[in-house]
């Protein structure tokens, strides 16, 4: 792989995850969705595109165990990108059982913003950092919609998981009315900002986040490239007036219908650094085609 300094051309051969050293003068890690390049005369952040699924309130232990063999065979070889799957609680020891030793991360699909106490149901972020989590995702609108998680619970949410040392996949979307009305960059503005007030530029920078349009999750009906890379686009800029440096690395997915067939298109728009996978998720040729997708 080619990494474009500002001074000229390094080139470092980058497996997941693994920190290199092609000399002794530059270190290269990989984090998710992003690359760090240390050298003598400075730090540089580059974006590297990321692909996780978020598989819902599906799977049961057999049919899961055959989706990760092949999610796992599919993309053992792909080195350009990272991968990871969002798996129901109960399934997260199944899940850092049969991908410890792979390129596919795993996570969460949401925690509880307390770290113990009489919280019926709930699940705290130490309970899935004993299970390794790397990520878990952060208000998505079927969280917010559906368990009424408002602005100020998501970034709470996102405090907690960033202490507990893991990366939020903070999700952020307009619906179709908010859409028609031509409110979709103040509400995701609201959204990022309630993040953004709570935990800073510098939380920020150790996450995700995920532009999600209500409308198009699960409906078949996909953001176009122009119109993803718009609200991208527009992220991007309002974290830049805080900090540009750390605008400039953020990995910033678009999730909502993202198929085999689109996903190569999403993933050349310049804002867009990969996807958050529902319905293909599950389905082990459609999400490795999409991981494809991500590393051309
Ligand atoms: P979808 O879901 O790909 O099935 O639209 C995406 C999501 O909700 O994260």
């Amino acid at each position: 792989m080619r990494v474009k300094l500002g001074f000229g051309y390094v080139y470092a051969r980058l497996s997941n995850l693994t920190s290199v050293a092609p000399s002794a003068r530059l270190t290269v890690e990989v984090f998710a969705g992003r690359i760090r390049v240390f050298r003598s005369c400075g730090e540089y952040w580059m974006r590297r595109k990321l692909v996780v699924g978020n598989w819902k309130m599906h799977g049961r232990m057999a049919s899961n165990t055959v989706l990760l063999n092949k999610v796992v065979a599919g993309v053992r070889d792909l080195k350009g990108a990272d991968f990871a799957v969002c798996v129901p609680y109960p399934y997260l020891a199944q899940a850092q059982s049969m991908l410890q030793a792979t390129n596919v991360a795993w996570g969460a699909q949401n925690l509880n913003q307390y770290e113990e106490g009489a919280f019926t149901g709930a699940v705290s972020p130490g309970m899935l950092s004993d299970f390794a989590c790397r990520y878990v995702i952060i208000g998505h609108s079927e969280r917010r919609g559906l368990f009424h998680e408002s602005n100020d619970i998501a970034s709470a949410k996102f405090d907690a998981a960033l202490k507990a040392g893991m990366t939020p996949i903070f999700c952020v979307g307009e619906t179709l009315a908010e859409r028609d009305a031509g409110v979709t960059e103040q509400i995701v503005a609201t959204q990022l900002d309630a993040v953004l007030d709570r935990a800073g530029t510098k939380g920020l920078a150790k996450a995700v986040v995920a532009y999600e349009p209500v409308w198009a999750i699960g409906t078949g009906k996909t953001a176009s490239p122009v119109q993803a890379q718009a609200v991208h686009l527009f992220i991007r800029q309002r974290v830049a007036k805080q900090d540009s440096q750390v605008a400039q690395a953020l990995c910033i997915l678009y999730g909502g219908s993202v198929k085999a067939a689109n996903a190569a298109e999403l993933f050349a728009m310049p804002d867009i650094d990969g996807g958050l996978i529902g319905g293909a998720a599950l389905i082990a040729d459609d999400f490795i085609a999409i991981c494809r997708a991500a590393q051309k």
